[in-house]
């Protein structure tokens, strides 16, 4: 039912943790189900030079957070917020339909954490 990539994200996530003087924090919620996940950047330069995630969900959030952590760092601002969540999911190889939603925790969580970090930036 799941691809490799994400059995591999699932039982050994990248980039698991807090970070406790994180630059952005994102917090969203699948009303749905209940999961959660939580997501940490250090920002320098305008490039995300570090980034963690705290996930309580199923596999399929677990793992499209990982990939994501993976995806977004190095990358500029610009980049990470053009990260979708089918690009999360076509980078696993895909979800299966029933699935996919979970990887709008991932996407959303990215996008929040930058969106407060500009928010700061501009107090
Ligand atoms: Fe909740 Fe997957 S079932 S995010």
């Amino acid at each position: 039912m799941y691809s490799d990539k994400v059995m591999d994200h699932f039982t050994n996530p990248r980039n698991v943790g807090e970070i406790r003087d994180a630059d952005g924090k994102g917090s969203v919620g699948n009303p749905v189900c209940g999961d959660t996940t939580d997501i940490y950047i250090k920002v320098k330069d305008g490039i995300i030079t570090d980034i963690k995630f705290k996930t309580f969900g199923c596999g399929a959030a677990i793992a499209t957070s990982s990939m994501i952590t993976e995806m977004a760092i190095g990358k500029t601002l610009e980049e990470a917020l053009e990260i979708t969540r089918d690009g999360v999911a076509n980078e696993l190889d895909g979800l299966p339909p029933k699935k996919l939603h979970c990887s709008n925790l991932a996407a959303d969580g990215l996008r929040a954490a930058i969106e407060d970090y500009l928010g700061k930036k501009k107090e």
